[in-house]
C-alpha cells in the first residue's frame, strides 16, 4: 500500500479498516484526503499482493467527527471549474465505494457533515456511534450537496425527508437518522467499532463472488423498472451457477458442514 498522509488502512484477515486520519480538521475532506481515499479504496479493490479484503469498513479518527464536510477553506477560493472538478473527484470516490466488489460500512463515530454524510451514504449501510450528528449543510454555505447528496439522500430517506434536510441544513441526532432510515443501527460509542466488525466478519464470511453480484444487482436495478431490474438479477443470479463458490456453497448445506469460500 503506498504511504498515505491523511488515510489509515488497517487489515485484519479479510476485513480492512479504513480511517480518515485529520482529526485537528475534524477530518475534513480536502482535494489530498479525496485523492488519497481514492487511492486507498483502488489499493482494496485491485491489491499488488494478496486476496483483496471482503468487508471494508471507514471510520474517522479521533472521537469527534466521522468527516465535518468537505474542506470549506479549501473550497472558499475556488472557481467554478475548480468546483466542478472537485465534485468530480468526490462523485468518482462514490462510485468507486459503490462499485467495489466488497462490502463497505460506514463506521460514524461523530459528525457526518456534508461530505462526510455524502461519503457515509456512499457506504453500503451506516452504522452510528450515540454520539453521531448528520446534515447537509451546505446551503448555510451558499452551494449545494457535491458529492452527491442530492441524489444519494433522496434515495435512501425518500424525497420529502432529504427535501426537508437539504433545504434547512439541520443537524440530526443519530437516533433521529435511525427513525428516518438514514442509518442501520446505533451503538453507544465504545461498542461502534466491535459491532460494525462483528457485522464485517458474518458478511466477510458469506460467499464473496455472491455479495459482488448482490452489490450490482442492487445498485444498477435501483433506478430501473421492476421489469428490467428482475432481469438483471436473473442475470446475475445464473452467472453465480458456475462458480466455486456455488458449488462449495450447495455441497457445504448437503453435508452440514460450513462452507469455505475461496472467491472463485
Ligand atoms: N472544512 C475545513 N475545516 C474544518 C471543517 C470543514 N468542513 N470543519 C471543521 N474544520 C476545522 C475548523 O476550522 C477548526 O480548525 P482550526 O482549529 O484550525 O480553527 C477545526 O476543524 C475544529 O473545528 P471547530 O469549528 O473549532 O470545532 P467545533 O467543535 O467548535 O465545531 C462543527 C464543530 C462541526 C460544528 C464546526 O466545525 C462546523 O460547523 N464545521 C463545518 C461544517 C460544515 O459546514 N460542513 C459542510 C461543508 S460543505
Amino acid at each position: 500500500m503506498t504511504e498515505l498522509e491523511y488515510i489509515k488502512v488497517e487489515r485484519d484477515g479479510f476485513v480492512a479498516t479504513v480511517t480518515i486520519n485529520r482529526p485537528d480538521k475534524l477530518n475534513a475532506l480536502s482535494s489530498q484526503v479525496v485523492k488519497e481515499l481514492h487511492l486507498a479504496f483502488h489499493q482494496l479493490c485491485f491489491p499488488s499482493e494478496g486476496e483483496r479484503p471482503r468487508a471494508v469498513i471507514l471510520t474517522g479518527a479521533g472521537e469527534k467527527a466521522f468527516v465535518a464536510g468537505a474542506d470549506i477553506a479549501e473550497m472558499s477560493t475556488m472557481t467554478s471549474a475548480q468546483a466542478k472538478a472537485f465534485a468530480d473527484q468526490g462523485h468518482r470516490l462514490g462510485a468507486l465505494m459503490e462499485t467495489a466488489p466488497f462490502v463497505v460500512l460506514a463506521a460514524v463515530n461523530g459528525f457526518a457533515l456534508g461530505g462526510g454524510c455524502e461519503l457515509a451514504l456512499a457506504c453500503d449501510f451506516i452504522y452510528a456511534s450515540d454520539k453521531a450528528k448528520f446534515s447537509q449543510p451546505e446551503v448555510n454555505l451558499g452551494v449545494i450537496p457535491g458529492f452527491g447528496g442530492t441524489q444519494r439522500l433522496v434515495r435512501r430517506i425518500g424525497v420529502g425527508l432529504a427535501r426537508e434536510l437539504i433545504y434547512t441544513g439541520d443537524m440530526i441526532s443519530a437516533d433521529e437518522a435511525l427513525r428516518i432510515g438514514l442509518v442501520n443501527k446505533v451503538f453507544p460509542a465504545d461498542q461502534l467499532l466491535p459491532k460494525t466488525r462483528e457485522t464485517a466478519d458474518k458478511v466477510a464470511a458469506k460467499g464473496p463472488v455472491a455479495i459482488a453480484a448482490a452489490k450490482r444487482a442492487i445498485l444498477r436495478g435501483m433506478d430501473q423498472d421492476l421489469v428490467n431490474a428482475n432481469e438483471l438479477e436473473a442475470a446475475e443470479f445464473a452467472v453465480l451457477f458456475g462458480t466455486e463458490d456455488q458449488a462449495e456453497g450447495m455441497k457445504a448445506f448437503v453435508e452440514k458442514r460450513k462452507a469455505e469460500f475461496k472467491g472463485r
